[in-house]
């Protein structure tokens, strides 16, 4: 009897820690609605980690050598952990969607 008054004792105890912790926390999101297609995953997955999608959409359209100039600057100033090849992918998609095709930088 009295070890299991000790079990539901325990029991109590532990589900009493949980409540606490499983408090519902609110955390502002601001949704940014993204182009989608030619790789976007690969840009969410790597340019989320550090900074929203405001945070590059907020540029607006940018030329090629702009975009290339900014993820190489996320990789090389930032250690954003970018492989080569999905740099290219991301580039290629920030120029398609939010960018122009362009020789000279802007
Ligand atoms: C390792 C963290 C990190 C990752 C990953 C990262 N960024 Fe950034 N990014 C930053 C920081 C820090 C700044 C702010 C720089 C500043 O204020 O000068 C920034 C700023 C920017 C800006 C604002 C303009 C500028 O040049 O400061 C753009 C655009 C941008 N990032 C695009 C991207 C893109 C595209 C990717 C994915 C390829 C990416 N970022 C991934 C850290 C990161």
């Amino acid at each position: 009897m009295k070890i299991k008054l000790l079990i539901a004792t325990l029991l109590l105890g532990t589900s009493a820690v949980f409540a606490q912790v499983s408090k519902p926390i609110e955390m502002p999101y601001v949704d940014y609605p993204i182009a989608k297609g030619d790789h976007d995953e690969v840009a969410q997955q790597y340019c989320l980690i550090c900074h929203s999608f405001g945070y590059i959409l907020n540029q607006g359209q940018k030329s090629r050598p702009y975009w290339t100039g900014t993820v190489s600057k996320m990789v090389n100033e930032f250690k954003a952990p970018i492989p080569k090849e999905d740099q290219q992918t991301i580039i290629n998609y920030l120029v398609k969607h939010y960018g122009y095709e362009s020789t000279s930088g802007h």
